[in-house]
Order: C-alpha cells, then structure tokens, then sequence
C-alpha cells in the first residue's frame, strides 16, 4: 500500500522518512522508524567522529534488520565535521542511504556513489532542487517554510514549494516540513511527492531521548509558537517561542554578532534543555506542525496512525468523485 518510486528505491514498506535531528535520532528512535516500516535516519552531528558514528550504525543494526539512513548537515560550523571519515564509516557499515542537507554534496558524491550509497539532498528551494539533480543526487527533500530547523531565507510554504520542485526535476521529490498525520501523507502524494520526510512528529514520540516534561508541553502548543531566530546572519532556524528566543530576537535586532549570539543558540543547551526538561535554558527547534501533535505515541503507533488515516481519506475522496 503507497509504493511509490521511494519504496522502491529504499526498499522500505511506507514512504514515510524520519529526518535526522541532533540529540533524537540515535539508534533507539531510527531503529524504531526503521521497523515500523519506514526510514529512520541517524543523526551524524550526535555521533560526530568516525568511530562514535561506527558504533551507533552498529548499535542501531542490532536493533533493527531494515534499511536506515544516516544524515549529515553540512552548514558551515565552528567545529566542522569529518566529512570524509564519517562517510567511509557509513561506507564500511553497509548503510546504503545518506541524507544530506545544509550545502551542496557535489565535493562528497563520488566517494558516495563508489560506495553505492544513495543520496537525497535535503533543500529549501526550487534552484537547489535542480542543482540537486544536476549534480547527481538520487532524492531530493523539499523542507517547506514550516519545517523544523532550516526553513532557509525564502519563506515559501510546502504547499507551494513541493509541486514547483517536483515540475522542475524528474528525480523522486520527497515533501518535508508541516507534516504529521495521514492527510498530510495524501496531500503530499497528490501534490507530486513521493514520501513525506517528519521532524517534529517523531521528536514527540515515545521513544526520542527527550524529557517527557517538553513532549508534554509541545502537545499542548498551538501552530503559532514557533519562530524564526538567526535570519540576521542568513542562517535562519525555526524554533519554539520562549524566553531564549526572545532574547536573541532582541539582540539580533540591535545587530548582534555572532560571537554574541554563539552562547544563547549553542545545541549543547539545546541537550540541556531536552535532558532536564527545563523549557528557559536554549532554544529549541521545532515545526509550525506542533499545532497538530496532541499525544506522544510509540513511533510504531504513529506511522500505523498515518497510514489508517492515508487509506481513510483515499476512500473518502474515491467515494466523493
Ligand atoms: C530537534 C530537531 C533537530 C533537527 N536536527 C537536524 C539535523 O541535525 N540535521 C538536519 O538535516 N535536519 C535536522 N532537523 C530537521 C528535520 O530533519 C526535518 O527536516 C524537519 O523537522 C521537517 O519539518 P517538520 O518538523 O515540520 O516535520 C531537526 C529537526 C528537529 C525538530
């Protein structure tokens, strides 16, 4: 049921694609995703050396005999990563899918392709969809305005965003950002997509390391708590309104460097704040979608949910027409 080319591709049962995210997606989340029948992805930032990495790619194999993917950000950081290492990792460990996002991968693809691994390049544009595909990248995934971290500088909605991507390449587009549920699956499908690709549901899940205190108080927020934080430095990320954003707003408008801006957006507070469940220390990245996540169920009862729900709507429109 839903085959689509990306199933195909990945050989998984639904196209449902859990992003990586720092600090969540280690190998009890991407395990889970991955047995459920969708695609989990490790989060490489977490396990940022080759060898910490290596024994993550073998923890999550443990716990799961079904593809998963490991992605790599590739945005410029005070620390950047061992790109190369970290491939020859994954390379070594027989994972075969890579997810992208952040920059061009053109400098790292033909080390990827040589290893045979596939590669879908996460983008915020139409322009970067097709360079994407020109520079022989297999997926891509269109992060619309809404998603959670990188929205990019250009504000344009999955709505409008997905169908303009998927008119301007022929490689399988994947709709990222603002879904959660099966309507969204329909949507995403009916609009040209060949999967959806979720952060914010999977963050409030049952099995993401994350302080049951926060994924209660997520189920509790309208879509209108989230924002929009570093655009001063073209770097925007979209996270939940608290004290922490506020000040960073503040500064950011008085022209804020970011030296200044380093101490309050560190992803270490970001740990913080998921370990001990205190909302107040940083920030906290997450979607317009949160709007719609109301309960923390297990990542197996989630992907079960959207795709009772997809069948539901596909009936309900059949019936109608
Ligand atoms: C807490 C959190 C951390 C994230 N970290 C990363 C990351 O390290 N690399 C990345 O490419 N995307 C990251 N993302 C973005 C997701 O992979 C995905 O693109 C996004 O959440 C999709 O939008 P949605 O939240 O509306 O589903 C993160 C998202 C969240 C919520």
């Amino acid at each position: 049921m839903f085959q689509t080319r990306l199933t195909k591709m990945l050989g998984i049962e639904y196209p449902i694609i859990q992003g990586g995210m720092l600090w969540l997606s280690g190998a009890e989340l991407t395990a889970a995703v991955s047995n459920a029948g969708g695609l989990g992805i490790l989060s490489s930032a977490t396990f940022p050396e080759k060898e910490t990495l290596r024994a993550e790619i073998r923890r999550t194999r443990q716990m799961t005999d079904k593809p998963f993917g490991v992605n790599i950000p590739l945005l410029p950081a005070i620390k950047p990563l061992d790109v190369y290492g970290l491939i020859e990792a994954i390379a070594e460990e027989g994972v075969r899918v890579v997810e992208t996002a952040g920059r061009s991968p053109e400098e790292y693809l033909p080390l990827l392709k040589k290893n045979g691994i596939k590669v879908m390049h996460k983008v915020t544009s139409v322009r970067f969809a097709r360079k994407a595909e020109a520079i022989g990248c297999d997926m891509v995934v269109i992060d619309g305005f809404e998603c959670a971290g990188h929205p990019g500088e250009e504000d344009v909605s999955s709505l409008v965003l997905l169908p303009a991507a998927v008119d301007a390449v022929s490689i399988p587009v994947i709709a990222s950002g603002g879904f959660a549920d099966g309507r969204g699956l329909i949507a995403a499908l009916a609009l040209g997509a060949e999967g959806i690709l979720m952060g914010t549901r999977f963050m409030v899940s049952r099995e993401a390391p994350m302080h049951m205190k926060i994924k209660e108080y997520l189920t509790g927020l309208p879509e209108t708590e989230t924002t929009l934080v570093l655009r001063s430095l073209r770097n925007s990320a979209r996270v939940i309104k608290n004290s922490v954003s506020s000040r960073v707003l503040e500064i950011e408008k008085q022209g804020a460097t970011i030296e200044e801006l380093l101490p309050l957006v560190s992803g270490k507070k970001e740990k913080e704040l998921m370990d001990t469940g205190d909302l107040e220390i940083g920030l906290l990245h997450c979607g317009q979608v949160v709007g719609l996540i109301r309960d923390i169920p297990a990542v197996a009862e989630i992907i079960n949910n959207i795709i009772a729900q997809a069948t539901e709507v596909r009936k309900r429109l059949q019936l109608q027409h």
